[in-house]
This record gives structure tokens, sequence and C-alpha cells, in this order.
């Protein structure tokens, strides 16, 4: 009998991936798209002129030189960012269960232009939520307020129905539990739209070492919010796998989807103890290789309070 699929992580570029996945068959989409797209962020731009030193003949046999006029840079940056992005948002929203809907996480700079582009594409009512992802972390520029979040989109495929489960929200400590009743106090309260958590502490059990992982907290909120249990997760930049850890966590399927060996290296790792998941276009094998004999427990290693979560296996 073969055995229950409970993930699946192809080691591809989300594109093709996307387009051969059926429409209406994900529950939620969770993305955290990178910034730097791997293409080099810089074009030269060049006009032709006439000119009898010319190294090029052209119409009517002319002479003609090619000059630089130009590097463009950051406008560029942008325009490139949004021309990788929208084809993949596009088969997002077609991939989307007609009660599903999409986180897309983004930074500052960039979350305006992607606004937009989403608007465009699952259109204005379809806007849910900004959810601002405030921590405290790093240095302090001098020059202007520090920079401390990331922001959020939240879009359903259909705004008068999708899966918003406000019961299962886990609840947060008032800020100030002396204005309430000692019975609200205790059961704490909804978290808004504003998200106070930490990034992934350096000496956590979660740190994986992939630069760009986002904490577990952050997508189990999601998770739980926004899909029921036994439905299908989708993170087509899947990094380090967080979001396939918090979908396993809370039982629910999950896909990921990569470019970069180094990721799927990791996921290997972090997800080494699990059973039942599909591996595509790679071997994770050498990744979760585990030691015959079990390290004998030391007196450090006993007292260790940053145990790891365990995971349905
Ligand atoms: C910001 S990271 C995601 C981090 C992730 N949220 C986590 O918690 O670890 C973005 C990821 O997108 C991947 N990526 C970039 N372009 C891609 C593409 N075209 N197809 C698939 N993955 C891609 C990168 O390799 C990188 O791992």
């Amino acid at each position: 009998m073969k055995a229950q699929v409970t993930g699946t992580i192809h080691l591809a570029d989300n594109l093709e991936v996307l387009r051969k996945l059926p429409s209406e068959s994900v529950d939620l989409i969770y993305i955290d798209p990178p910034f730097n797209t791997g293409r080099v962020q810089k074009r030269t731009q060049i006009k032709t002129v006439r000119s009898k030193n010319g190294d090029r003949i052209g119409f009517g046999g002319h002479r003609y030189e090619s000059i630089v006029i130009g590097t463009k840079r950051f406008g560029d940056a942008f325009d490139d960012y949004l021309r990788f992005l929208e084809p993949r948002l596009v088969e997002a929203q077609r991939v989307l269960a007609p009660h599903g809907s999409l986180y897309f996480h983004v930074d500052y700079r960039e979350v305006h232009y992607c606004k937009i582009l989403l608007d465009c594409i699952f259109g204005r009512d379809s806007f849910l939520n900004e959810i601002i992802w405030a921590y405290d972390y790093g240095g302090r520029p001098k020059t202007k307020w520090p920079p401390k979040h990331d922001n959020i989109l939240l879009y359903a495929k259909d705004p008068s129905n999708y899966v918003f489960n406000y019961e299962d929200i886990e609840r947060i400590p008032y800020m100030t539990p002396g204005l309430v009743s000692p019975a609200k106090a205790a059961r704490g309260k909804l978290p808004t739209d504003t998200w106070w958590h930490t990034i992934v502490p350096t000496n956590s059990f979660e740190k994986t070492g992939y630069p760009t992982q986002k904490p577990l907290g952050i997508l189990r909120r999601i998770v739980q919010a926004s899909s029921r249990p036994g439905s299908l997760v989708l993170d087509f930049f899947a990094g380090s796998g967080t979001t396939g850890i918090a979908a396993l966590e809370s039982g629910r399927k999950f896909l990921l989807v990569d470019n970069s060996v180094t990721a799927l290296q990791v996921m290997a790792r972090r997800l080494k103890d699990i059973r039942g998941i599909e591996w595509v276009d790679f071997d994770p094998a050498p990744r979760q290789h585990r030691p015959r004999k079990p390290a004998q427990p030391t007196a450090k290693s006993a007292g260790n309070t940053k145990r790891k979560p365990s995971l349905p296996k």
C-alpha cells in the first residue's frame, strides 16, 4: 500500500510547477519572494547615431556607432521584480480554491508596488489586510526611524466566501490586563493586523541557518487562521520549508517549491523524521543520514530546555 502523502517538495522553478497544477486545487498560499531574483538588476541604455567612424553599416549604407547614454539601476530593478512576480501571481490566483487565500510577505520598500500588482490580479475587493509583522532586532540608523517591520498582504480569492477560523486563532495577552475583567485577561485577546513577534532566535532549535528563514510562529498563525485541517497549503518560494512545518504541525498537507538546492538540503534536514513526503527532482537521503548509534545524552544536553518541538510522523 502506498504511504499517504503528507507533503510534496519540488526542486524547480516555481512557474513550471504552478503551470501544471489544476485550477482551484489549493486552499491556502503563503509566499515570501526574494527581492533579488538572481538577475543583474542593471540595464545599460544604448543609442545608435550616424558617424563617419561607426563600426556598423546600416540603412542607406551609412555608418553608425552605438553610444552608451546611461545605466539604469533602481527603477529597472522594480520593473524586473514585478515582471518576475506577475506570471507567478496570475497562476497563484488560478490555483487557489474558491474559498482560498494568499498571504504575500514582502518588505516596506516593495510593498506598495506589489499591492498594486496584486490588486490588478485579484481585484481590489479581494484585499483583506496588510499585516505588519513588527520585530525589534538589528542596527538602528540615526538618520531616520529604524525600519523594523515586514508587510504581509492578505487577499481572498472571493471576498464574500473565504476561510477565517476566528475561534482557532491563538490568543495573546492584553497589554494592560488590569483594565479588563480577570476572565477576559485569562482568555487573552485576538491579535490585530499588527503582529509583534521575534525574529528566529539565533540559539533556538528553529534556526536552520537559511538566511531568510521566517519564524514558525508567524506561519502557524497564518495556517491556523486561513486553512482547515486536511487542506492543502502551498508555498512556492519555500526556502527552509517553514510553511511545511507549520502545515504539518496543524494537520494540513503541503506543497513546497524552491529552485535552490541549498533550500532543499535544509528542508531535507528539517523534515528528516517525517514520513510520507514526496521529493521531486531531489534526493533527500544524503542529508537525512542518521548515525547508527544515538549519541549518549550528556549532562549539558539533558538539561537543554530549548527542545525541538515534536511533529506528527
Ligand atoms: C525569502 S526566501 C523564502 C524563505 C522562507 N519563507 C523561509 O521561511 O525559509 C525566497 C526563496 O525563493 C526561492 N526562489 C527564488 N526564485 C525562485 C523561483 N523562480 N522558483 C522557485 N523558488 C525560487 C529562493 O531560492 C529562496 O529560497
